[in-house]
């Protein structure tokens, strides 16, 4: 008979159980503070200066560093089948890429083949990415159809498999797109679940028309996907979308906001009470559309994603500027990469390009550089906009989004003093391109814990085949559905009382 083989949980076989990370300055989205920090077991333990710690703990020295909560990208699609390509960035790669940017979680999208259902295409992603990632994940899910079975499946995500988001798309008519009936049907789901319902905003109709014109008048390149789709086709989408949310009180994030008018209709949304969330790209904020016009054929259609960049120059400031203010709240890379040779596929017709750019990696660097380097942002909003905004409305908080006693041990101990040059020369990323080439950021993530295991060590990637586990996110987050219910309570109609009535009536008598 064969002795049984006693599995050591992975987390135990490759990392300490102890770990403390001494004399940093810890930052949170509601302040910054010295403190060491001590994890045991995956788990923030203790935090204060002068710790009692068992013998033979490792210690890192965060001197000069800043200790915040690893980052959470809300928006990425490793290995998405999409317009006749397969993103390169699979979820081995594109996590380890992650974690080597200071990202500890990552959260992607299950978009459904043709004729395949939600359930079957999660159950497909769930096999795919058990087994690859280096980080922790968690998967929103998009409904590119309205049916009953669409209807039963969105339930049944919810309510046994950890799905608390679903993603509808208004553009890419005849492959993804709903229509305003069946986004009214699917948000009035979305709500009776406790569901965050989450847009692509450009209107496909408007796209529709404009390609067909462009390819007639002979435009082929990379530029016509922007003057396809100019600012504000998106911006008339986001207030479409909040409007259709507002009126069947069901709450909304409008992912990857790529220009101003988009972030004026959703700021402008938000101040009259929606309960609206905004997230912008990395790549919103690092470069702009300007690259369409670029000579190099491969370079323009390196930055081809949908919304598209902006030509104007100054947007990726505005945008930042709305960050700052909170009239957009997050931020993504909705990594989604294609290689020379698949973005070839649109070499004659733009429409053909396949969508999408790479930031998994750079997204933290990028906001720093942009925000806290540039000096518009302050670290504690660094962390509410890269980590805690998300961890909030897709309710993985306070276990992720914060370093506090009883948290995941999900660390980035920051160096904003080290200097990096981005490239794809260098990257942790299968693709063989990056938008952000040549960039100096300031801002290294020299350690990232995730779990209590340290994932990068002095700059260098560790990363595990197979160490993340999939987060359930639950109904209902607080954060998201505390806002809708005060936005309820509003009064929507007159008190009338009958002494009322009839103080008017004598009013009106005296007045004629
Ligand atoms: O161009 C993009 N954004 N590609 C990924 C799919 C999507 O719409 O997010
Ligand atoms: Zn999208
Ligand atoms: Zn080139
Ligand atoms: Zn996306």
């Amino acid at each position: 008979m064969t002795t049984p083989v006693k599995k050591v949980p992975i987390h135990l076989q490759s990392s300490q159980n102890r770990l403390l990370i001494k004399n940093g300055k810890v930052v949170n989205e509601d302040g910054i503070f010295d403190a060491d920090v001590f994890v045991e077991d995956g788990v923030i333990k203790e935090l204060g200066r002068n710790l009692i710690i068992p013998g033979g703990t490792r210690t890192i020295d965060a001197r000069g560093r800043y200790i915040m909560p690893g980052g959470i990208d809300p928006h990425t699609h490793f290995e998405l089948q999409m317009m006749g390509a397969k993103s390169v960035d699979d979820f081995y790669q594109g996590t380890k890429a992650a974690l080597a940017g200071g990202t500890t979680s990552v959260i992607d999208f299950v978009i459904p083949q043709q004729d395949e259902g939600l359930l079957e295409a999660y159950e497909r992603y769930r096999m795919t990415a058990d087994e690859k990632v280096c980080c922790d994940y968690a998967l929103h899910v998009a409904v590119t159809k309205w049916d009953a079975k669409t209807r039963e499946e969105m339930a049944t995500l919810v309510q046994e498999h950890g799905v608390n988001s679903f993603k509808f798309f208004m553009a890419y008519r005849d492959v993804f797109m709903l229509r305003d009936p069946e986004l009214i049907e699917a948000f009035k789901v979305c709500k009776s679940l406790g569901a965050v319902a989450m847009v692509h905003a450009e209107n496909g109709d408007i796209i529709y028309e404009n390609t067909k014109k462009l390819l007639a008048a002979g435009v082929m390149g990379p530029e016509g996907h922007e003057m396809s789709r100019p600012e504000e086709v998106e911006a008339e989408a986001v207030n479409r979308a909040c409007i259709i949310a507002n009126q069947v009180s069901c709450p909304l994030y409008v992912v990857h906001v790529m220009s101003r008018s988009a972030a004026d209709a959703l700021s402008d949304a938000r101040a009259r009470g929606v309960c609206v969330w905004g997230e912008t790209l990395a790549a919103a904020l690092g470069t702009d559309g300007t690259t369409y016009q670029h000579k190099c054929w491969r370079h323009a259609a390196g930055h081809v994603l949908s919304p598209p960049l902006r030509p104007d120059p100054d947007t990726p400031e505005a945008l930042m500027k709305k960050l700052v203010l909170d009239g957009l709240q997050v931020t993504g890379s909705d990594n989604c990469t294609f290689n020379a040779d698949q973005k070839a596929l649109g070499k004659d017709d733009f429409s053909k390009i396949p969508n999408g750019v790479n930031g998994v990696e750079d997204r933290m660097s990028v906001v720093w550089e942009k925000g806290v380097h540039a000096g518009l942002m302050d670290p504690t909003r660094f962390v509410a906009v890269t980590s805690t905004n998300a961890a909030r409305i897709f309710n993985l908080y306070p276990r992720k989004g914060v370093v506090a006693v009883g948290s995941d041990a999900d660390i980035v101990v920051w160096d904003p003093s080290r200097k990096r040059i981005i490239s794809a020369e260098t990257h942790h990323q299968a693709v063989d391109f990056n938008i952000f080439e040549g960039m100096e950021v300031h801002g290294v993530a020299e350690y990232v814990i995730v779990g209590g295991r340290v994932c990068v060590d002095e700059c260098q990637v560790k990363a595990v085949h197979g160490f993340g586990k999939y987060l359930e996110t639950l109904p209902y987050p607080a954060y998201v559905y505390d806002a809708v219910e005060e936005h309820e309570k509003q009064p929507r109609g007159v008190a009338r009382s009958e002494a009322d009535a009839k103080r008017q009536h004598e009013e009106d008598l005296a007045l004629a």
